[in-house]
């Protein structure tokens, strides 16, 4: 890639935030940065020890590594997390959020509480990161912002009305903030994937696992380095003129 993407006219590293980058596609987005020349700040919920092999992974590309365990629910701890990040690395060129749960059940059963989780985490957790990373970037006129999504945000899902909720209003939240900041030479795109390997999927019975197979074209998941691959493109130079969008990587899931 174009060093002067990822590195400073003297040759330094610039920065990334990656959240919920212990595990999973976060975890991939992270490695993959690492690779393509970007220092790495990640937050994670609670597991301090994935986070630790994420940094390990991160290192071995000569990267630079804060992390620390942030609720991207949590406004103030979000705010102090991206303070501490941009102390420690520089001023953030890329904002990746990747964290993300899910709480399914039909909505008639649907505990309240599952509800707020899951809007709390997908959508605030990304308004919440966006604001003060984004108010830096618009000061500095350069940055790139891609929210991970899910295709059920684009075509919903039973028993996901507050994960597709969630990722629906990511979609609207990224195609209004692009609007909102293109002339200040921000761009933002939402990554949404569809069935990917990684411990979110993982908790699948073998009989969802096979329905879920039948309506994937490609009849097979994707896997994490994927959906960080187009994250890889997106931020770079190659993804230029890329913005506002929502790209599926679904296997053909929903064709
Ligand atoms: N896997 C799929 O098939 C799939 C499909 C479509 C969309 N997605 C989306 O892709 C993103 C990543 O999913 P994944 O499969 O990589 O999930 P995952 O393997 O379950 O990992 C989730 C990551 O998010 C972190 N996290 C969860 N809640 C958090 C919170 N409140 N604050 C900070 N970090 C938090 C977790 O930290 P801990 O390790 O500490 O728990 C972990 O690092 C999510 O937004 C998900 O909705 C995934």
């Amino acid at each position: 890639m174009d060093l002067n993407e990822a590195h400073n006219a003297d040759g330094g590293r610039r920065s990334a935030i990656v959240t919920g980058a212990s595990r999973g596609i976060g975890r991939a987005v992270a490695v993959q940065l690492a690779a393509d020349g970007y220092d790495i700040a990640f937050c994670y919920r609670e597991r301090g020890e994935a986070a630790l092999e994420t940094e390990r992974l991160v290192r071995e590309h000569g990267a630079a590594c804060y992390h620390a365990p942030c609720d991207v629910a949590d406004g103030p701890a979000v705010e102090a997390f991206v303070k501490a990040a941009e102390a420690e690395l520089g001023p953030t060129v890329v904002l990746v959020n990747s964290a993300g749960i899910v709480r399914d059940s039909p909505l008639v059963l649907m505990p309240p509480a599952a509800w707020n989780l899951v809007i709390d985490t997908n959508l605030n957790g990304t308004f919440n990161f966006c604001r003060p990373v984004v108010f830096g970037m618009m000061k500095r006129r350069e940055g790139v912002v891609v929210n991970i999504s899910s295709v059920a945000g684009v075509y919903g899902n039973a028993a996901q009305t507050n994960y597709a909720a969630s990722k629906a209003g990511v979609h609207g939240l990224s195609k209004s903030l692009a609007k909102e900041v293109a002339r200040s030479g921000i761009r933002v795109n939402v990554v949404a994937p569809g069935f990917i390997e990684t411990d979110m999927t993982a908790v699948l019975s073998e009989k969802l696992r096979a329905e879920a197979l039948k309506i994937v074209p490609m009849r097979r998941f994707g896997t994490a380095q994927q959906v960080a691959d187009l994250v890889s493109f997106l931020v770079s130079e190659r993804g230029g003129y890329i913005t506002g969008q929502v790209i599926q990587v679904d296997g053909g899931i929903t064709l």
